[in-house]
């Protein structure tokens, strides 16, 4: 097992902890796993869920609590001589409204690295300017990358610091469409998107080559053992991004009935919804997501969180939905997870989730 070297900056674990919004990876979370030696990441949807001037002034909120969560996290990670094994970072959605402020904010208070996925993340060069954040964009098909990585050539006169690779399997709003997704058990879909994986990678390295720089590329989605580990390995990939397997920890910063609604979900449980910008993704069925299909809900506040939401015709509001489920009112809200998540039948630790994946560590 080789550590994970991105640019200058070096993850003694190839793990990536992946972005889990709203408020499932923040600073415990993050620190946790950035302790093992891995890539902690805090998502910052909505982050300042928490603070008292939400409502009133969310992004002033959202992005105080980004500061603090990074600062925090930074103390978990730290071992007994203050120093850290792994990373530490954010998640930040393209989608975001004021995206470019999210970013700066990120890269300003420190940030080892900024993933960026639900869209493609054109800019994300220019925002992260004169600092020492890495940078990487989320693709999940090689279209997709070979757009990413010729505008930021193009314009930007650089590439990715690193790719994540997200495939079909994972969890949150998801890079394929829902005809796509109806595919996914059928027999040859893992061996074709393996072949995608294959051509993302010479794809990225085709950039790396161009700029005389290593870029490691990063898969994600469904994984969750040292099989999988070693799979991916074995596509030419240089480490894994894993979600889902962490909500069900102790460290995971949801309530305890939300890490409880993973344990009790089923394979029949997991629903693929089209959330309020019109995007697929994964979730667990519950009350809620019934209510919501026979009627819209009432929308009362915007929290202007995500571009294209629209208050007056989405069936409902995410950031209130996903609120509601994060601190355990699990009928009411949106839970999503991964496809994985019907394997999970207990609450164990960070260290547990990450011996999973590397035994031998
Ligand atoms: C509850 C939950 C919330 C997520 N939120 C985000 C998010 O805000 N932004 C994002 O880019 N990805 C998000 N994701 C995707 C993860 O970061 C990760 O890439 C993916 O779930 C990996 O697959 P796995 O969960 O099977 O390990 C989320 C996933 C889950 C399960």
């Amino acid at each position: 097992m080789k550590p994970l070297q991105i640019g200058d900056k070096l993850a003694k674990l190839p793990l990536i902890q992946g972005g889990m919004g709203v408020g499932v990876s923040l600073s415990r979370l993050a620190g946790a796993v950035a302790r093992t030696g891995g890539i902690g990441i805090i998502s910052t949807a909505q982050i300042g869920f928490r603070e008292a001037d939400f409502q009133k002034d969310t992004k002033a909120a959202n992005l105080r609590a980004m500061v603090a969560e990074l600062k925090k996290a930074r103390d978990i990670a730290a071992d007994a001589d203050g120093k850290c094994q792994g990373l530490i970072g954010y998640n930040i959605m393209v989608a975001t409204k004021d995206y470019a402020d999210y970013v700066k904010t990120a890269a300003h208070a420190g940030a080892d690295v900024i993933i960026s996925g639900a869209g493609l993340p054109v800019d994300l060069p220019e925002y992260v300017t004169g600092t020492d954040t890495k940078i990487a964009p989320i693709v999940s098909s090689e279209k997709a990358a070979r757009i990413i990585l010729k505008m930021w050539d193009r314009r930007y006169k650089r590439t990715a610091d690193f790719v994540v690779i997200e495939g079909a399997h994972a969890g949150g709003h998801l890079g394929f469409s829902r005809e796509e997704l109806t595919h996914l058990y059928e027999p040859d879909y893992e061996a074709n998107y393996d072949d995608e994986i294959r051509r993302i990678i010479a794809c990225v390295h085709e950039y790396g080559e161009k700029y005389g720089v290593h870029i490691p590329v990063i898969t994600a989605g469904g994984i969750m053992n040292v099989r999988q580990v070693q799979h991916a390995f074995a596509l030419g990939a240089e480490g894994v991004q894993v979600a889902t397997p962490f909500v069900t920890t102790e460290e995971c910063d949801a309530a305890p009935a939300y890490k409880q609604a993973y344990v009790n979900a089923k394979k029949e449980d997991i629903e693929i919804v089209t959330s309020p910008v019109g995007m697929p993704g994964r979730a667990i069925h519950n009350a809620f997501l019934e209510k919501v299909a026979q009627q819209k809900e009432h929308i009362t506040h915007c929290f202007r969180c995500l571009e294209k939401c629209n208050p007056t015709q989405a069936p409902y509001c995410i950031t209130q939905a996903l609120i509601r489920a994060v601190e355990g009112d699990v009928e009411n809200g949106l839970i999503f997870c991964g496809d994985n998540v019907q394997y999970l039948d207990h609450i164990g630790t960070v260290e547990e989730v990450v011996h999973a994946l590397f035994p031998e560590r």
